[in-house]
C-alpha cells in the first residue's frame, strides 16, 4: 500500500481537472490528479473548441494561453443558414466581443504539457478509484495503480471526472437532485484535413435536419449532421456524409465544401443535465461531472473552465486567507451560470434541429423565429451575448 498526502485530490484529468490543477499551482496549493485513462486516451478525444473570453482569461491566469493566443482563430460572428441563404450574426458589432476557435484537444495538450514541465503529479491509469470521508474533516481517495493499492489523504476532493465518473455517483441519493433532458437525435461528426468552407461557423436549419460547419484551423475542418440515435458511425461512408452535409446547406455553400477522407467519425447523443448542489462537505463537483449541455453553442468546455476558476479561487481563499466564503458560495455561483448556459444551449438546439414530434407546425414556428432573430437587433443581440459568454 502506498500512502500519500495532498491538499486537493482532483479526480479526472479532463479540462476541468487539469485547469483546476494549473490554477491551484499558481497559488502554491498542492494537488494530485488521479485519472482513470491513459494520457494518450485523454488526448485522443475529439470535442468542441469555441472559447469564450472568460475561458481564455482563465487559461492566461493559469499560464497556459500562449499557443492559444498565437494559433487560435478569432471569430467575430457566426452564420445561420435557413431558407437557402446565410444570415450573419455579428458578435463584435452587437456585443463588442468575439470568441476564439481552438480545439479542446489543444487546450488539454497545453495543460498537460505545462503540468509535466512544472513536475506536478498526475496518476494516469488509476483503477478502481473510490472516494471516502468527504462529509468529515479527512477525505481519502483510494485507487490501484500497476496492481499496487494507493491511499491519498487530502483536505478537499475535486470531482472533475465527467458525466460517467464516480464522484457524483458516490454522493448519497437523498443529498442530490438531478435534472435531465434527452434529445431524440444525435450528431454525426467528421474531422477532415480540408480547409473550412467559410471563415466563420455555419449553423444550418434544414428540413433534412441540422448541420454545422466548424473548424479547428485553416486546414482542418469539423462538420456535423443531425442523425438518428439508431445510426452507427461506421455505417456512414465518407461519401454519404459529405452528400448529406451538402444537401443541408445553401447551394453555393454546398458547392464550395472541400471534401476529403475523414480522420475521425463518431456519433454523440445530445443531453441536458444538471446536478444540484455542486458541493457535498469537502467534495466539489466541477465540469461534466455536475452538468451536461447539448453541443449547440459549444458551452461545455466554457462551463468546465468557469467552475474550475470559481473552485480555485475558493480553495485559494480557504488555504491562504483562511476564509470559507468562496467555497461556501461555490455551488450557487456555478449553478447560476450553469442554468443560463443550459437555457441557451436548449434554446439553440430547439431552434436549429428537426424534432420528429414537432411536425409541420413546429417547422413553421422555427422559420418564423429564425426570420425574427436575424431581422431584430435585440433578438440577434440576445443570441450574440449568450454565444460569446455572459459576464461572470
Ligand atoms: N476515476 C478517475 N478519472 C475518471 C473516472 C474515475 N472513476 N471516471 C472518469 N474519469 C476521467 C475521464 O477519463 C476524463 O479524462 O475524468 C475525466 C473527465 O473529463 P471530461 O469528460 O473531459 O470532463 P470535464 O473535464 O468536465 O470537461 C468538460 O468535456 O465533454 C466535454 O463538452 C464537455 O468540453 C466539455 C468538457
Ligand atoms: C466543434 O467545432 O466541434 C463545435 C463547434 C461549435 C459547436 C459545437 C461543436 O456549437
Amino acid at each position: 500500500m502506498v500512502h500519500e498526502r495532498t491538499q486537493v485530490a482532483i479526480i479526472g484529468a479532463g479540462p476541468a481537472g487539469l485547469l483546476l490543477g494549473a490554477l491551484l499551482a499558481r497559488h502554491d496549493i498542492d494537488a494530485v490528479i488521479v485519472e482513470h485513462r491513459s494520457a494518450e486516451y485523454v488526448l485522443a478525444r475529439i470535442r468542441a473548441g469555441v472559447l469564450e473570453q472568460t475561458t481564455l482569461d482563465l487559461l492566461r491566469e493559469a499560464g497556459v494561453a500562449d499557443r492559444c493566443l498565437k494559433e487560435g482563430l478569432t471569430h467575430d460572428g457566426i452564420e445561420l443558414s435557413f431558407d437557402g441563404a446565410l444570415h450573419r450574426i455579428d458578435f463584435r458589432a452587437l456585443t463588442g466581443k468575439h470568441v476564439t476557435v481552438y480545439g479542446q484537444t489543444e487546450v488539454t495538450h497545453d495543460l498537460m504539457q505545462s503540468r509535466a514541465v512544472a513536475g506536478l503529479t498526475t496518476d494516469y491509469e488509476a483503477e478502481d478509484v473510490q472516494i471516502e470521508g468527504f462529509d468529515g474533516e479527512h477525505p481519502v481517495v483510494r485507487y490501484v495503480k500497476n496492481g499496487v493499492p494507493h491511499e491519498l489523504a487530502c483536505d478537499f476532493i475535486a470531482g472533475c471526472d465527467g458525466y460517467h465518473g464516480i464522484c457524483r455517483a458516490t454522493v448519497p441519493r437523498d443529498a442530490i437532485t438531478t435534472y435531465e433532458k434527452i434529445y431524440p437525435f444525435g450528431w454525426l461528426g467528421v474531422l477532415a484535413d480540408v480547409p473550412p468552407v467559410r471563415h466563420e461557423l455555419i449553423y444550418a436549419n434544414h428540413e433534412r435536419g441540422f448541420a454545422l460547419c466548424s473548424q479547428r484551423s485553416k486546414t482542418r475542418s469539423r462538420y456535423y449532421v443531425q442523425c438518428s440515435l439508431d445510426d452507427q458511425a461506421d455505417q456512414w461512408s465518407d461519401d454519404a456524409f459529405w452528400d448529406e452535409l451538402r444537401r443541408r446547406l445553401p447551394v453555393d455553400i454546398a458547392e464550395a465544401v472541400t471534401t476529403g477522407p475523414s480522420i475521425e467519425k463518431s456519433i454523440a447523443p445530445l443531453r441536458s443535465f444538471v446536478a444540484e448542489p455542486m458541493r457535498f462537505g469537502r467534495l466539489f463537483l466541477a465540469g461534466d461531472a455536475a452538468h451536461i449541455v447539448p453541443p449547440t453553442g459549444a458551452k461545455g468546455l466554457n462551463l468546465a473552465a468557469t467552475d474550475a476558476g470559481y473552485l480555485a479561487r475558493g480553495l485559494a481563499e480557504h488555504c491562504l486567507e483562511r476564509s470559507s466564503a468562496g467555497l461556501d458560495h461555490y455551488s450557487a455561483r456555478c449553478l447560476a451560470r450553469v442554468w443560463k448556459a443550459e437555457r441557451f444551449s436548449w434554446w439553440f438546439t430547439s431552434l436549429m434541429h428537426r424534432f420528429p414530434e414537432a411536425g409541420a407546425f413546429g417547422s413553421r414556428l422555427q422559420q418564423a423565429e429564425l426570420t425574427y432573430l436575424v431581422g431584430s437587433r435585440s433578438a440577434s443581440t440576445a443570441l450574440a451575448e449568450n454565444y460569446v459568454g455572459l459576464p461572470i
